[in-house]
Order: structure tokens, then sequence, then C-alpha cells
């Protein structure tokens, strides 16, 4: 199967790319701008986009490219930085501008033989950048252009060298597609073999000859990740898959019910539940640094795990879903976003754990496991869940997680849940949730003095959870919120809400 590499120069956009490229049946990956040639030689891409990124060519220590992957004889398409990079290192000429043009811009098309054939006349590009291209490299030519911009498509045809100043992946320009499938098909000779079927069928059989007549443990979250990766492994290992549901106590009011209810009914899939409620909390005592009890629910889960393999007995092979976003190798120019807060089980299992890991989503982005999801008989309620964290309720709680603090939390969240989903909005946020705070304010109820809990309401927009908006909600429901959670939990008298947005604060108060 045809393969695109993408390599990362730290654009916002990389990803994107890559989606942009799978949508057009291509398979693509992607690779920090700094993959070794033997490397990607090794991965066989049958052409190579290089991604824009936030430095100038004339940066110190901008991201650069050796000059020896134009000689692989593979089509390189390079956007915005990247256009600029080839220019530098091809011989042309980059001026450096203190100033970016940022925003709409109109095409001229000056040929349209080749990236840009079948792109009409004036069409609307993205742009974002400030150096530009002053003189091409030996044997380009221009062949598109904005009326500030001379250089904004430059190709040399004969060598498949290919640079674009806008982005051709983002939905502001029009002719991106376009662009992007007349560079992969017409002028690379790409073929288009990857589906999301072909995907699924592959992988079934890719783990029945990894697993053979072994059995496989696998770990249910709620979340649609584990539960897709259940399914797959079921359909090639079928009664040999033992999932494991723990219930940690963090979870929303009547969760690990309902999933219990579900899996086996809906999805008959062979589910061993786990009262753990009791560990979890006992080891989360006193504890109140939000890393530190991120830890220890991480520590305790793979403790459990480790106990039922060694009950159920003969258990070679873990499942997991960890998805293609949280394994790219992210390149150093991409800022200190993936520190920030200690997310998902990547890297591996931790020391102790002997098992093999089997993990079919690991190539594929949230919405292609969304598709893969509904094929595989999820229903929609269930695939657009609102994301909900590893930690669950321990992260909402600021301070210290007792049993009388998830009590009231899980009832505040649960009301707010339930006139989110009256009102309609449940779809058009990213997520909605309470958090409860460690402090107490002075009330008055019944005529009565009142000393009691404060409850955060959070409500964000989101496209992939990396910034937020809070949602402008209406002062009926901001109203309706409030008196219901301070007329019926006990323990809080107070209800705020949160008008931050993500940056500078994170979605999750911890
Ligand atoms: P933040 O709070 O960093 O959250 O803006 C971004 C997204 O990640 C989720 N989140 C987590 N997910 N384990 C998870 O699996 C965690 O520890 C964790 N912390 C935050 C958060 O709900 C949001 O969707």
């Amino acid at each position: 199967m045809d393969k695109v590499a993408v390599l990362d120069f730290g654009s916002q956009y990389t990803q994107l790319i890559a989606r942009k490229v799978r949508e057009l049946g291509v398979y693509s990956e992607i690779y920090p701008y700094h993959v070794s040639l033997n490397r990607l030689q090794e991965e066989k891409p049958s052409a190579l986009i290089l991604s824009g990124g936030p430095s100038s060519v004339y940066d110190n220590g901008a991201p650069s490219l050796s000059s020896q992957f134009f000689q692989l004889g593979i089509p390189v398409l390079g956007i915005c930085y990247s256009l600029h990079l080839m220019a530098q290192i091809l011989g042309g000429e980059v001026s450096a501008s203190s100033k970016r043009e940022y925003g709409f811009a109109s095409l001229n098309v000056l040929n349209r033989e080749g990236l840009l054939s079948g792109v009409e006349e004036g069409e609307q590009v993205w742009m974002s950048h400030g150096d530009r291209v002053e003189k091409l490299p030996e044997g380009f030519m221009v062949t598109g252009s904005t009326s500030n911009c001379r250089v904004a498509v430059m190709e040399r045809r004969e060598k498949k060298w290919f640079g674009i100043q806008f982005h051709p992946e983002v939905i502001h320009t029009k002719p991106g597609p376009k662009i992007l499938s007349n560079f992969l098909f017409s002028l690379s000779g790409v073929k288009a073999e990857w589906s999301i079927q072909a995907f699924l069928e592959d992988k079934v059989e890719q783990i029945r000859t990894q697993v053979g007549n072994q059995r496989v443990l696998c770990g249910l979250s709620g979340g649609v990740d584990s539960l897709v990766t259940s399914l797959i492994v079921q359909k090639a290992v079928k009664d040999r898959l033992f999932c494991i549901l723990v219930d940690n106590g963090l979870m929303r009011k009547g969760q690990y019910n309902e999933l219990m209810e579900i899996f086996p009914h809906k999805f008959s899939l062979n589910v061993v539940g786990v009262s753990a409620e009791d560990k979890f909390l006992e080891r989360l005592r006193k504890v109140t640094s939000p890393e530190r009890k991120r830890k220890i629910i991480g520590e305790t889960f793979i403790r459990i795990f480790k106990e039922e393999a060694e009950h159920l007995g003969g258990v070679k092979f873990l499942a997991q879903g960890t998805i293609y976003p949280d394994v790219i190798e992210s390149s150093p120019v991409k800022g200190p976003s993936s520190s920030i807060k200690s997310h998902h089980n990547v890297g591996g299992l931790p020391k102790g754990l002997k098992f093999k890991l089997v993990e079919p989503l690991r190539e594929l982005f949230k919405d292609e496991v969304r598709e893969l999801a509904s094929r595989l008989g999820v229903d929609s309620k269930f695939i657009s869940q609102h994301p909900f964290p590893g930690p669950g309720l321990a992260v909402r709680i600021v301070g210290e997680v007792t049993p009388q603090r998830l009590q009231i939390l899980r009832e505040a969240d649960d009301i707010l849940l339930q006139e989110i989903r009256k009102e309609h909005l449940y779809n058009r946020l990213w997520q909605a949730f309470a958090v409860l705070l460690p402090v107490k304010t002075v009330g008055v109820m019944g005529d009565r003095r009142s000393y009691q809990r404060v409850v955060v309401v959070r409500l964000v927009r989101s496209v992939d959870g990396m910034t937020a908006d809070w949602f402008p909600a209406t002062p009926e429901l901001l109203s309706r919120l409030s008196n219901r959670i301070v007329n019926e939990v006990e323990g809080v008298n107070r209800v705020v809400y949160d008008i931050t947005t993500k940056p500078p604060g994170t979605i999750e108060w911890e």
C-alpha cells in the first residue's frame, strides 16, 4: 500500500495534513523533521510532504533538512515554512520579514498543468507567513501568486518538487483538496488504497497472527477507544478476549452499572467487573497534588490488572486503545504543550508487567476510530460522548478526594448533564462538567446561616481539546443549574460559572 510521509516542522496543522491525505484514500504517517534519511528510506514513502512551522528560516536553530532528502527520487511538497526551506536548500533566496501576512488571499493561477490543474482563477486560500521567496531556485517556475505574495506556488515538475506558500490542508483554502490530490495522484502517481474497512480486515488478520491461540486482556474505560479496541480483538480471537472494567469509585453517577450492562449484553464482550473503590480511595487519602493523584490512579490500575491477569492465568497479551495522536513522535519545535499534564498511557507498559501489547488503533486518528466504531455497531450516543479523563472525578475535586466529596460532585454533575441534555446542548459542547472546590462559603438557607461548599460549572467548546472557549450559556440555563444544584445537592450553597479559555486555563481544573 502506498504511504505518504509528512515531516513535522512544528506546524499546528501537521496532523491535519496527514488526515487530509488519508481522506483522499492514501495512508499517511507523521515523522519529526529530524528523522534520519535511513529511517525514512526504510519506511518506503511514495511521496513526502513537508509541513509548515512557526520559525523563520533565519531564526537561530531553525529546523532544517539535509539536501539529500531531495535526491531520493521521491516527490516532495513543501508547505509554507517548508517552501522557504526548499527554496533555501535548493539555491533560491528567501527574504526575512518582521511582518506576518495572516488570513485570506485570492489565488492567481499562472499555469494550470501541474499542482493547480482544475483550480479556478481567484479562489480563496489561507495564508500565514512572514518570510517570502525572492529568487526561485534553479529550474523552478512560479505557477500561482497572490497580490501580496509573488511566489505562492512554485514547481519543478521534472524533479517532482513543489512548494506552496498557503495552507492547502485547512478548510479556508477552497482548492486545498484539489491541490493535494493533484500532488498525490497525477503528479506523484500514488495509489488510493487506504480505507477504514480495508484497515479493519487487515488488523483482524494481523492480530490473529500475533496472538495465535493465546489469551488477551483488555481494560475497558467507558470511552470509545477501549471499546473499539476490544471489538476488533474480539473479531480476531473470539472468546479468548477477557475485558476488565474497574470500578475505581471515580466515575460519574451510574456509569459503572450502565457499562456493566451494555458491554456484555450489547457487544457480547466477556467482561469481568472489579469493584476497587476502596483500594483507590485508600491510596488517594490525604493526597492533594494533581500529578500525584494521576500517578497513584495509574499505578493502582496496573496493580489490579496484574492481579486479574494472574487470576485468569495464561494471559500473554494486553490490548490497549492507544491512538495515533498519542504516539506521534513530536518534534522539539512544537513547544511545551505535551508536558503540561501527564495524560495518556503512552510509552509502552510499566516495568513488571510482562504482557505483549496489542494496539490496533495505534495508526488511527480520533475521527477514524469513531468511523470504525460506527461500522462495528456502536451507537452514535456512545460514539459522541464527551471526553472523560482517565483519573475521572479525582481531578475534578480540587484537594483531597473523599467519599463525601465524591458523592456531592456526582450529584451536581448529574444535574448538570440532565440540564445540558434537556437543552439539546450536549452535542454542541466539547465537555460539560462540575468541579468541587475545597472552600466553604457563607450562605443563607431557610433563614439559617449555612457554611458549605462551592461547585463550579464548566461548559466548553473545542475542536481538539488543545484550545477551548467557555460556552456563553444563557442566563436561564445558568439560573436553572444554580437553583437545582444548591437545592438538590446537600452540602453545596454556592455555584459559580467558569469563564476561562484555554489557554491560559486548561479544561480540567487539575
Ligand atoms: P486539559 O485539562 O489539559 O485537558 O485542558 C485536555 C483534554 O484532556 C482531558 N484530560 C485527561 N485525559 N487523563 C486523560 O485521559 C488525564 O489525566 C487527563 N487530564 C485532562 C480533558 O478532559 C480534556 O478533554
